[in-house]
């Protein structure tokens, strides 16, 4: 029988699932929601849910993958007996070939300032950086071409493999990644003037929290930690018999918000230091943020020009991470439920993932008729998801692993065989049993304006 490959160290384990977390959602999408949602209190919000939510849902698709050693669908089968489970495992896959699809259109974006950057393109006031994002969106050709480029380039470090592409490339990527935030942030942070973006940041003001804030919350926890996608199955299911599951889900946990908080002090002091309010939506990093660099570093232009390709340059980046992540999914999916070769599954997913990407983009652009709701079809692929496929998978995962899994096996795996952790299991169970599923009913209905 062939051996099913597995990641190779601890520390490249981290780094690869820590990769899947960190991405857009922390530098693109965390930023943007904490401007619009008011600073300080979603953050705080927002870090409740990781605790109380993220973590115990991260460490029971933990659970779920490694106990099977399979693609997501066929582990939701493996502890449930029988059950209709395996569906649970099934929107995890339509849930994350989803998001690959729209996500790389941002990716595509991004890549795009990158090479602007490089060529001085993006130089110039904001009615300048505003139209060039518009008639650069609104083409045809560059963007499709650009977000399924970069499908392509993810399906390339697929093809290779658990141990020699997805944690090789994360070791490398990881760090990079990390400090070319760190030298953004310290420059953003010297600007005169950035104090009050850093006070934006963390003095919380509750009076704009209501339950629109909460479920905009949630969804961005789930999205960040790629909870809910049948993802952290799919990487736990390449663990080792010995990876401390409730460590990793913390490890990881903490990294993903580090970085996000950091993505703000990248960009919310440089923002306030120039006058420029950052609640202006998605767009904040391709229309506002290129004239933020600009006008900061206005006396020191060389300056300017090197951290906006640093920029772009860690955009993309944290997006190949994550999108790597997303493609293994569907591919594992493929090979070992058809049986096709990783090469031949591997495309499966690239030409779905290409067709939403070209759908979404699309819609935000030269066709607007391709919308749904009175939405442009890219945000009603991200609305569909991140509040309500991503959400209902950790809901049923939890009331899987707390209501119907053997609770003999679920010990098992939480302790290593009896071997650690052995002190949280009652709690981590009374959260999945009781707690998660709970929050999660509570803000649907609110939501649905039923509270
Ligand atoms: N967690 C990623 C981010 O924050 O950008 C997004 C993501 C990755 C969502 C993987 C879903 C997924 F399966």
């Amino acid at each position: 029988m062939h051996m099913r490959d597995s990641f190779g160290s601890k520390i490249g384990l981290v780094l690869a699932t820590a990769g899947s977390a960190v991405g857009l959602g922390n530098v693109w999408r965390f930023p943007f929601m904490t401007g619009q949602h008011g600073g300080a209190a979603f953050i705080i919000i927002y870090i409740f849910f990781i605790i109380l939510l993220g973590i115990p849902g991260m460490v029971s698709e933990f659970i779920v993958g490694r106990h099977a050693a399979s693609n997501a669908a066929r582990a939701y089968d493996r502890l449930s007996r029988g059950k209709p489970w395996k569906y649970v495992g099934v929107l995890g896959i339509v849930s994350s070939t989803i998001i690959l699809g729209f996500y790389s259109v941002v990716a595509g974006w991004c890549v795009q300032y990158l090479y602007a950057s490089v060529e001085g393109e993006i130089l110039g006031d904001a009615q300048y950086v505003q139209n060039y994002f518009q008639v650069f969106s609104s083409s045809i050709a560059r963007p499709v071409a650009f977000g399924i480029g970069f499908i392509f380039l993810t399906h390339l470090v697929i093809v290779r493999g658990v141990r020699k592409g997805i944690e090789r490339f994360s070791k490398m990527m990881m760090p990079t990644l990390f400090l070319l935030l760190l030298i953004i942030v310290v420059a953003s942070c010297m600007l005169p003037g950035a104090v009050d973006g850093i006070a934006f940041l963390f003095m919380p003001d509750f009076s704009k929290v209501d339950g629109h804030v909460l479920l905009a919350a949630l969804g961005q926890a789930f999205f960040s930690l790629s909870l809910g996608t049948a993802c952290l199955c799919t990487y736990a299911s390449y663990f080792k018999r010995d990876t401390n599951l409730v460590h990793s889900a913390a490890q990881i946990a903490l990294i993903d918000t580090l970085i996000a908080v950091l993505a703000g002090l990248m960009i919310f002091p440089a923002a306030f230091s120039v006058g420029i309010n950052p609640d202006s939506g998605p767009s904040l990093i391709f229309i506002t943020l290129p004239n933020v660099f600009q006008k900061a570093f206005a006396s020191m232009p060389l300056v300017g020009y090197v951290m906006s390709i640093l920029f772009y340059a860690l955009l993309a980046l944290a997006a190949l991470t994550s999108t790597i992540s997303m493609h293994e999914i569907g591919t594992a999916f493929f090979h070992e439920e058809l049986k096709s070769p990783r090469r031949v599954s591997a495309w499966f997913v690239t030409i779905i993932a290409s067709v939403i990407c070209v759908v979404s983009s699309l819609s935000v652009g030269a066709v607007p008729e391709l919308s749904l709701f009175g939405m442009p079809m890219m945000d009603c692929f991200d609305r569909l998801t991140a509040q309500l496929l991503l959400p209902l998978g950790g809901f049923l995962t939890c009331i899987y692993i707390g209501w119907y899994a053997s609770r003999q096996e679920v010990y098992m795996e939480f302790t290593n065989d009896h071997k650690v952790n052995r002190a949280f299991f009652k709690t981590y169970i009374f959260f999945v049993k009781f707690v998660c599923p709970t929050l999660i009913i509570f803000i649907f209905l609110d939501q649905l304006g039923l509270l």
